[in-house]
């Protein structure tokens, strides 16, 4: 097969969702469909509920693929899928958020019952700045729901997308009975049941027209369903591809992956619909993926995941060319070049040695500490760099200093590892040598860090909690920023590229401060400031 036929059939894709809105539920589906597992559950098995910090290590063996892996991988149809993990919330960390960055396109799962949440908002903020197409499948119809038109209107008002259903749920007050595909104009109603998604749902499908279901639904529900079709064909969006492309226009499916109705007729549009591997930017040239040289970058890194033997596996998603088992890299940021190792695959259970990997792609490699997160890796004369992974504003902050003074060395060792890994962000605390502020996106990165400090490192650490939960960074704009004003309860300190930063406890101050200091400007993130402020 031609490299572009390689590309032709690949879709890298994440599910983002809030927890327990279905994703690995659905996920399990997928894999279900894809004959990659053959039993339902399996996935499943592998999720813990609880997540104490002294069984970190435990959750990760555990988990296996969930947490470690990154990716899931099969093939359905002539495609080649690979599902990027984005982890539920009590592991909300900036590795979610920077695995979208491999993402080709990404599936929103919504709950009908409760619409859009909180962490579903986040992680589509981070799609929707990439432009990258998004589709909706709103999970849970065999449940009672919401409104779709509510759904609808959420989805505009919350994320400012416009949603194209591509079916309807049939039914009144929230209590649903099945589907009508509009492109088909069919309707497929399940049966009820009560196996708690252990079978797959009878269902009757056939054309809308048929007088079969003007008797089966009853009237009222035909009528509001003929009401509903009528009311979205005459005033809602028509479908456009290149909306859906751009992430301006989100298909929208309705579906029950519990019970498997309606994941395989959205599974086959969403291949339909969804990109191969798109050209990427870098900073000298646009990178088509079918070119020869081979260009990756690294996106997530999971240190010592073996703990006895210091394993540290690299992550990264091929961009263009051929990957082939031991072929020799350019490693941009530090200059050498690199033999990729023992590259592996995940298929739903196990991990694999493989030998040849194309665009769309995401392999891990052993690394001796090299490779950092965003890093590039190349092949030919010519130097490629893609761009530097945004930073993602952090809203939790603590003051860590090692317990035992002695262990200076290891902690300052310890800290710059992790900080390479993007396990937290750290910020030079500008009172003091002897500790640092390390800021978060979610609870767990602290705990990581407590955790594999001690037994990575050797280090107890002393964490203290800042009332903090706004970053800004300042662009001093010639003034010397010891002149601010009324910053009293706001602490200033200092990111790894030397940029100051305001850390600010809540909205209301962050307000007061930016009016009472107009020589500054105050920035929700790095990649805000001006390139001048930054050098
Ligand atoms: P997550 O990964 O997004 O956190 O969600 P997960 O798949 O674990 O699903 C969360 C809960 O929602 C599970 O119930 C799951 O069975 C249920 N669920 C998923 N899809 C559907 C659906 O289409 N319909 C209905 N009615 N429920 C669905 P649980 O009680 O927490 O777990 P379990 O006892 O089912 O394992």
């Amino acid at each position: 097969m031609s490299l572009i036929e390689e590309i032709n059939k690949r879709r890298t894709f994440a599910i983002i969702s809030h927890p327990d809105a279905g994703k690995t539920t659905l996920t399990e589906k997928l894999l279900l469909y894809g004959g990659a597992i053959h039993l339902a559950g399996s996935v499943k098995a592998r999720k813990t509920t609880k997540h104490a910090v002294s069984d970190w290590m435990e959750i990760e063996k555990q988990r296996g693929i969930s947490v470690t892996s990154s990716v899931l991988q099969f093939d359905y149809e002539g495609h080649h899928i690979n599902i990027l993990d984005t982890p539920g919330h009590q592991d909300f960390s900036e590795d979610t958020y920077r695995t979208l960055m491999a993402a080709d396109s990404a599936v929103m799962l919504i709950d009908v019952a409760k619409g859009v949440e909180a962490q579903t908002k986040k992680l589509f903020r981070v799609c929707k700045e990439r432009g990258i197409p998004i589709f909706t499948f709103v999970n849970k119809i065999d449940h009672f729901g919401r409104n779709p038109f509510d759904l609808m209107d959420e989805i505009e008002n919350l994320l400012g997308i416009h949603a194209y259903p591509m079916n309807w749920p049939i039914g009144l007050n929230g209590s649903y009975q099945g589907i009508y595909d509009r492109e088909t104009a069919t309707i497929e109603l399940f049966e009820k049941d009560t196996s708690h998604g252990q079978h797959k749902l009878a269902s009757t499908k056939g054309s809308a027209d048929d007088p079969v279901f003007r008797e089966l639904l009853e009237e009222d529900v035909h009528q509001s369903l003929i009401d509903d079709i009528s009311l979205l064909d005459e005033a809602g969006d028509t479908f456009d591809f290149e909306k859906v492309k751009n992430g301006q226009l989100t298909p929208m499916f309705f579906g029950s992956a519990m019970t498997n109705f309606g994941v395989k007729p959205f599974l086959e549009k969403f291949l339909k619909m969804a990109p191969q591997p798109q050209p990427r930017k870098t900073l000298e040239t646009i990178i088509d993926p079918a070119s020869e040289e081979f260009t990756s970058f690294v996106f997530k890194i999971q240190a010592n995941m073996n703990p006895q033997h210091h394993d540290r596996i690299v992550f990264m998603r091929i961009c263009s060319g051929k990957f082939e088992k031991g072929m020799t890299v350019n490693h941009r940021q530090s200059g050498k070049t690199i033999r990729l190792m023992q590259p592996q695959q995940f298929l739903a259970t196990e991990r694999t040695i493989i030998d040849d990997a194309y665009p769309g792609d995401i392999i891990g490699v052993f690394d001796n500490g090299t490779m950092g997160v965003g890093d590039t890796l190349y092949t030919g004369k010519k130097k490629v760099t893609f761009a530097d992974f945004p930073v993602f504003p952090p809203e939790l902050f603590a003051r860590i200093r090692a317990k035992d003074t002695m262990k200076r060395k290891q902690f300052l060792k310890g800290m710059t590892q992790l900080a390479q890994e993007g396990a937290v962000q750290i910020f030079e605390n500008l009172g003091s040598m002897e500790s640092y502020i390390v800021g978060a996106v979610g609870e767990l990165q602290f705990e990581v860090l407590e955790y594999r400090l001690k037994h990575e490192y050797g280090v107890d650490l002393e964490m203290n909690r800042l009332p903090f939960s706004i970053a800004r960074w300042i662009q001093d704009n010639g003034h010397d920023y010891k002149e601010m004003k009324n910053i009293d309860s706001a602490m200033i300190v200092k990111d790894n590229k030397q940029r100051l930063v305001l850390l600010i406890s809540n909205e209301w101050q962050t307000n007061w401060i930016i009016e009472r200091n107009p020589g500054f400007t105050f920035c929700t993130t790095p990649d805000n400031l001006k390139r001048e402020a930054e050098e």
